[in-house]
C-alpha cells in the first residue's frame, strides 16, 4: 500500500465515516492541479490551448470507463452524483414523450434516486417504490410482480450507504430487460469498494462519484449504455455528447480518473479484503466490550466490506457520538433541532425506533488502520457501558 496520508487525517479524530465523504487520495489532488494552472484551456477549443486540457478529459474518461468495465465513450461527466442520478432517472422517463410511463424503485435509495422519482411522481409518471426485507434487500419476486408494460426505467442501487446492503443488481437487471425496460444503478458506494463491471451486472445506466472514492466532491458520471434514450437535462453548447451541457470540469475529471485508476489498482491488490478484516476485527471488539447489547442492522455477508452499522441498544447513538469527539462517524438518525428522529433506511427495514435511534455507521477507509479501529472499540465500549439507558 502506499503510504501518503491525506493531511486532514493527521492528528486529528479516527475518521469511521468514509461513507458520507473519502479524503481527497494526495495522488489524486496532484494530478488535478496542472489543469487548474498552465494547462486552463477549454477542452472544446480548437487552439493550443485547447489541446492538453482534451486529451486529459478523455485519458480520464477511459480511466473511469475502466474501473466500471466500460468503454470511454460510454461514459458522461456530471458535477455530482445526484446530477448523475436524477439525468438517468428523469432522462429515460422524459424521452418517453407523450407516451404513459412508469418507473420502479426501491424505498431504501438516495434521496437523489427517490427525490427524481417524486418529481416524476409529481408531473404525472407512476412510480412504484419496492419495499425491502428486514436486511435491506429487495426481493427479485416483488420487482417482476411491480412491472408493466408501461415500465420505462427500474432504477437500484448497488450498495446501500447506510448499511452496506448490496442488491442483486444482476438479477434485478435481468428481469427488467425481460420486460423491455432500462436499468440504471445507483453505485455510488459501490465502486472502487467492490468490483463493479457493468457487462457483468448487464446494466445500462451506472452512476459513479467522486467523493466516495477519493477524488473530491462535485464531481460524477454516468455509463450510459449504447442505444438507451436519455433526455438531457442541463442543454446548451452540446458537450458531453449533447447529454450534458456545459464545459467540462477538466481539473476534476483528471481527479476522478485518477481516483478510478488507483481503486483498481487498490482491489487489485486486495484491498477489499485489508479493509473487511479491520470492520470485523472492530465489530468483535464492540461485542467482546458490549456482548449481546451490539446487533448488526443489514446483512452480514452481502454488505459493503466497509461498513458497519450496528445498534448499541439503550444508548443514543448522535449522545454517545457527541461524548466521543474523538471518533467521526454517523448515525442512523438525523437530528433537528435538538431532537433525533430515525433514519427511513433503518425504518424501511423493519428496526424499532429504539433500534434506529441507537445505530452507528462505522465506515473505513484507505487510510484506517488496525490502531484506528481498536481505539475507536474502546472509546464506543467505555461511552455506551457508563451511558444512561434510553427508555
Ligand atoms: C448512494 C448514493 N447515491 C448518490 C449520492 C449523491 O452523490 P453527490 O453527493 O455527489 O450528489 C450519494 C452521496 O451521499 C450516495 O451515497
Amino acid at each position: 500500500m502506499r503510504v501518503a496520508v491525506p493531511a486532514g487525517l493527521v492528528d486529528e479524530p479516527i475518521y469511521l465515516d468514509h461513507n458520507a465523504t473519502t479524503p481527497v487520495d494526495p495522488v489524486v489532488a496532484d494530478a488535478c492541479v496542472p489543469y487548474l494552472t498552465h494547462a486552463f484551456g477549454n477542452p472544446s477549443s480548437a487552439h493550443h490551448y485547447g489541446t492538453e486540457p482534451r486529451a486529459a478529459l478523455e485519458r480520464a474518461r477511459e480511466q473511469v470507463a475502466a474501473v466500471i468495465g466500460a468503454q470511454g465513450e460510454h461514459v458522461v461527466f456530471t458535477a455530482s452524483g445526484s446530477e448523475a442520478d436524477a439525468l438517468a432517472v428523469c432522462g429515460v422517463a422524459l424521452a418517453v414523450r407523450g407516451k404513459r410511463a412508469h418507473v420502479v424503485t426501491q424505498c431504501t435509495e438516495h434521496p437523489a434516486v427517490l427525490e427524481a422519482c417524486r418529481a416524476l411522481a409529481n408531473a404525472g409518471v407512476d412510480v412504484t417504490v419496492l419495499p425491502v426485507d428486514g436486511d435491506g434487500v429487495v426481493d427479485p419476486d416483488a420487482l417482476r410482480a411491480a412491472l408493466t408494460s408501461h415500465t420505462v426505467l427500474v432504477s437500484i442501487m448497488a450498495a446501500n450507504n447506510e448499511t452496506g446492503a448490496l442488491q442483486p443488481i444482476a438479477e434485478l437487471a435481468r428481469i427488467t430487460h425481460e420486460h423491455g425496460a432500462v436499468f440504471h444503478c445507483d453505485a455510488a458506494q459501490a465502486v472502487g469498494k467492490v468490483p463493479v463491471d457493468v457487462a457483468d451486472l448487464d446494466v445500462d445506466l451506472l452512476t459513479v462519484v467522486g467523493h466516495k472514492m477519493y477524488a473530491p466532491k462535485g464531481i460524477g458520471a454516468l455509463y450510459v449504455r449504447p442505444g438507451v434514450r436519455l433526455e438531457p437535462l442541463v442543454r446548451g453548447g452540446g458537450q458531453e455528447r449533447g447529454l450534458r451541457a456545459g464545459t467540462e470540469n477538466v481539473a476534476f475529471a483528471v481527479a476522478l480518473g485518477t481516483a478510478a485508476r488507483l481503486a483498481g489498482d487498490a482491489l487489485a491488490a486486495g484491498e477489499a479484503d485489508r479493509v473487511r478484516a479491520l470492520r470485523d476485527r472492530l465489530h468483535d471488539r464492540l461485542r467482546e466490550g458490549l456482548g449481546d447489547r451490539v446487533l448488526l442492522n443489514g446483512p452480514v455477508a452481502s454488505r459493503l466490506p466497509n461498513t458497519l452499522n450496528v445498534s448499541i441498544d439503550g444508548v443514543a447513538a448522535h449522545r454517545l457520538l457527541a461524548e466521543i469527539p474523538q471518533v467521526a462517524a454517523s448515525t442512523g438518525s438525523a437530528c433537528h433541532s435538538g431532537s433525533a428522529t430515525p433514519s427511513p433506511v433503518l425504518t424501511a427495514m423493519g428496526l424499532s425506533p429504539r433500534r434506529s435511534l441507537a445505530a452507528l455507521r462505522l465506515s473505513l477507509g484507505r487510510w484506517s488502520t488496525r490502531e484506528d479501529v481498536d481505539r475507536a472499540a474502546e472509546l464506543i465500549t467505555a461511552r455506551a457501558t457508563v451511558a444512561e439507558p434510553v427508555g
